[in-house]
């Protein structure tokens, strides 16, 4: 099979993000941010109003969260101590997909969808009517939301198509399969981004954390804005930041962009997200060799070509029947361009709301909320978000520690619904 070199050495050039682009690229964000407050159309941050501020740290007792974003779905029961302190009591976890269904196709229903994620819940109680369930639902989809509880989804992301759901408020639907399934018991009284509930569980523990991002199959950051609007209280605010579109694309970004669910749409996500990080660089490989069809290699396969030798020889050997450990070397660094540039394309993301939040003024030491895969598990991702901070942040980066969430989204569900069922 044909290996095009001289497109490798195009490929490795066109992923470089220096110095100067990432803080430029903070720049942009921030300009973003703020023009997206003020309503602008000029910005591609959507800035949607959570309805919620952050923990008093003093939120208890025992709510039941779901968690809904990706292929899996969790729910949970959780308690909640005050302090920063919480337990799981009880988790079930399913897979939206499967070798019999697929419930996020365009194929799939409305219906069976929510009366799946009603089941889910069902088994997390034990099938208990009895006792009456406080809901918090996290939901990743860009939504806008009217009340603590009311979200509509703007538009699905991730490659999600279920038809019939967009513009529909997410927990009235939810609601409805929770009737039907007889739990009426269980009562939603909160929905919230998943960027949202890191950020609170964070700041549950943490009182200095501010921004909150996921950085997993798909990618977002919110944020705590003092001043959402004139007249409204503190709020945070979802930015929907993968929808970022001021970074200057590769031809590659653009083919990837053609040809996924919803082109045009989520431009920063597709250059950072695992979902997208595995589609690009699958596709590289295939321009790379010329072959007939796409591989199709996920971010943990690019994890795992990056960490181990061995494992990367034998995914090479998958794709192309042979293998050589000079073609292993190429495929191990190109992973890890596409990884770096995600990791300081991310940061400067982060440096941008920085900037925002510190004004005119000094950038306070303070905690940021990250939890997902691809910061989690992706070699090379931690020490190049760090690295970018200081090269865009200078010393003041010092003051800033990322900080990964365990359960995030089902901590931070728990305390919405906590907030919003008064118990604190
Ligand atoms: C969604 C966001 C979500 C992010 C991380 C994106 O595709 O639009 O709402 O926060 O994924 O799950």
């Amino acid at each position: 099979m044909a290996w095009n070199e001289q497109l490798y050495r195009d490929i490795m050039d066109g992923l470089q993000v220096d110095k100067e682009f990432i803080t430029e690229a903070a720049g942009a964000f921030r300009w973003d941010l703020e023009q997206g407050l003020q309503g602008s159309e000029h910005s591609s941050l959507a800035m949607l109003p959570s309805y919620i501020g952050l923990p008093t740290g003093k939120e208890t007792g025992e709510y039941l969260t779901l968690d809904f974003g990706g292929s899996n779905v969790r729910a949970s029961l959780i308690r909640l101590s005050g302090n920063g302190k919480f337990a799981v009591s009880r988790q079930v976890r399913k897979s939206l997909v499967s070798e019999e269904y697929n419930l996020i196709c365009a194929e799939a229903t409305c219906e069976k969808l929510f009366d799946f994620l009603a089941q889910v819940i069902g088994e997390a109680i034990e099938g208990n009517q009895a006792q009456t369930y406080y809901l918090g639902h996290t939901f990743s989809f860009g939504s806008k939301q009217e009340d603590i509880n009311t979200a509509r989804l703007i538009k699905w992301a991730k490659e999600f198509a279920v038809p019939g759901v967009e513009g529909q408020d997410i927990n009235a639907l939810l609601t409805a399969a929770l009737n039907r399934a007889g739990l009426d018991n269980v009562k939603p009284v909160a929905i919230i981004n998943d960027t949202v509930a890191v950020l609170l569980a964070t700041a549950y523990s943490y009182p200095d954390t501010r921004i909150g991002s996921i950085y997993a199959t798909g990618h977002n950051t919110c944020y705590m804005e003092p001043m959402p609007d004139v007249g409204r209280p503190p709020c945070v605010l979802n930015m929907e930041s993968g929808g970022f579109s001021k970074l200057v694309p590769t031809k590659w970004d653009i083919e990837l962009d053609e040809a996924s669910e919803q082109p045009g749409r989520q431009r920063l996500e597709k250059m950072v997200s695992g979902r997208y990080m595995g589609m690009l660089y699958s596709q590289l490989i295939r321009e790379l060799f010329n072959l007939s069809t796409t591989p199709e290699l996920s971010a943990a396969d690019m994890s795992a070509i990056m960490g181990d030798e061995a494992e990367a020889a034998r995914i090479v050997i998958s794709l192309l029947g042979y293998t050589n450990s000079e073609i292993v070397e190429k495929l191990r660094e190109l992973a890890k361009a596409i990884t770096i540039r995600s990791a300081r394309l991310v940061a400067a993301t982060w440096a941008g709301t920085l900037w925002h939040l510190s004004g005119q003024g000094k950038i306070e030491p303070q905690h940021i909320a990250v939890d997902g895969s691809v910061y989690q598990l992706m070699p090379h991702v931690q020490e190049n978000v760090r690295r970018a901070l200081y090269e865009i942040l200078g010393d003041e980066a010092g003051g800033i520690e990322p900080v990964l969430v365990k359960d995030g989204s089902s901590v931070g569900a728990a305390i919405a619904a906590a907030v919003a069922s008064n118990g604190q």
